[in-house]
């Protein structure tokens, strides 16, 4: 068991990526507070993961991770109920509208920021604290290979994304010598989940393209040929908050099938 006695918070853990994330790290023996804006998906999420492993292993709470006292809520309740927070997630995220630039409006960019960037800012400045007064800690963020490439119809998607790993990297530095690590995922194509089909369906209707036909060529430039799934999304996030990666801080793992290469 990599996560006996660890504590998490994985924000948008109920479905998805999120929620095999806090799948994984339960079975792994830590205790998780699942948390999104949906509250019968995570408390689904919370009662799956507590007939499997006991009462209480996993708390929900219902929050929406654009507003700060949310998040300061967030890890309020994750405190009272588990006495601590090891591990930190930052995994809620939201597309936006698929529109280029120039029909974009103000609004819209800024509540992608709030949900993709700001969030997970503020999260970290509230769970910090208590990991450099423990002098141990990890905060794993959730990007895409998508910061690291060159696609249309998604600028505030990618500068949030892009902006989150500028902020891993700060943060990594921040918190290295005080004993605290911080990296970064970046999924490829996870096409079983409801925002990656939501997205191929809008992108087909904006190209007037088949849906499958698309995402047939997109596949055709992974090297695996293949999606990703969210267990194996899951199992990396597990391997950067365990201490199986305890000289890792600073990095973004691509966890693409060989997409993207740097
Ligand atoms: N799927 C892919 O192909 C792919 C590829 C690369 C990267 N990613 C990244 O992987 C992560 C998970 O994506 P996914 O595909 O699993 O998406 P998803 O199925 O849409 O799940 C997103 C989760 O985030 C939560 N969320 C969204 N807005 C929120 C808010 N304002 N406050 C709190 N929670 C919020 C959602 O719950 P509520 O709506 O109930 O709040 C949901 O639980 C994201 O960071 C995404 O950018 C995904």
């Amino acid at each position: 068991m990599l996560l006996q006695g660890k504590v998490a918070i994985v924000t948008g853990a109920g479905r998805g990526i999120g929620r095999a994330i806090a799948r994984k790290f339960a079975d792994e023996g830590a205790r998780v507070a699942v948390t999104a804006r949906t509250e019968s998906e995570i408390r689904e999420v919370a009662t799956e993961i507590d007939r499997k492993h006991g009462a209480k292993t996993a708390h929900p709470v219902v929050a929406d991770v654009s507003r700060e006292p949310d998040c300061e809520k967030i890890v309020a309740e994750a405190r009272k109920a588990f006495g601590a927070t090891d591990i930190l997630v930052n995994n809620a995220a939201i597309y936006g509208p698929v529109q280029p630039v120039e029909k974009f409006s103000a609004r819209d960019w800024d509540e992608v920021m709030a949900v993709n960037l700001r969030a997970p800012m503020l999260l970290s400045k509230l769970a910090l604290p208590e990991m450099y007064a423990r002098k141990s800690g990890v905060i794993l963020n959730i990007s895409t290979v998508g910061a690291k490439a060159a696609f249309a119809l998604s600028s505030a998607y990618t500068a949030s994304k892009a902006g989150l790993i500028g902020l891993t990297r700060t943060l990594a530095a921040e918190a290295a010598q005080k004993g605290v690590r911080v990296n970064a995922i970046c999924p490829g194509p996870v096409t079983e989940t409801r925002m990656s089909q939501q997205l191929s369906k809008e992108f087909a209707a904006y190209f007037k393209a088949d849906a499958d036909e698309s995402l047939k060529r997109m596949l055709n430039s992974v090297l695996q040929g293949r999606p990703q799934t969210v267990g194996e999304i899951a199992q990396a996030a597990l391997f950067l908050v365990s201490d199986q990666s305890s000289a890792i801080t600073g990095q973004t793992l691509n966890v693409d099938g060989g997409m993207i290469f740097y």
